[in-house]
């Protein structure tokens, strides 16, 4: 699991690939990402994306991060690394995407915040 974020933050900055929103989005909905998050700030079972790129997120045990690409990738490729507060550990699946695909869900999701 380290290794791949390694390379998911690797795929991020320095691989050369652009990122795709566009297909990160689709990612989302063929993956029913957007059952439980939504993405215009509408409250589902899951925090909105809508503004969470770089935003301050308190996680379970009071703690405090900002959301920025590692986070965001992280706790996609690795949802129970980190909880946030008012949620349970297990409430999102774990998935097995590629590191482009996760690259693009990020994109996406950094898209979402002006
Ligand atoms: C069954 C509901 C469900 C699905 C489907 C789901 N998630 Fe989640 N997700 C959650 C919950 C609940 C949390 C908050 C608890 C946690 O931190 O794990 C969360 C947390 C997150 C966070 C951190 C949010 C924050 O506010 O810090 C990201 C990013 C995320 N999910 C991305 C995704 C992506 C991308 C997909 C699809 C590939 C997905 N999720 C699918 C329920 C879901």
């Amino acid at each position: 699991m380290r290794g791949l974020l390694l390379c998911t933050l690797l795929a991020l900055t320095a691989c050369g690939r652009q990122p795709s929103p566009e297909n990160g989005g689709n990612l989302a909905v063929l993956n029913g990402c957007t059952a439980c998050h939504s993405t215009d700030g509408t409250k589902k079972i899951a925090p909105t994306w809508q503004g969470l790129y770089n935003a301050e997120v308190t996680l379970a045990g009071g703690s405090t991060i900002i959301a920025g690409e590692a986070y965001l990738a992280e706790s996609i490729a690795d949802p129970a690394a980190r909880i946030v507060a008012g949620y349970t550990e297990g409430a999102m699946p774990g998935y097995t995407f590629t590191e482009e695909e996760i690259a693009d869900l990020v994109a996406y999701i950094m898209s979402l915040t002006p």
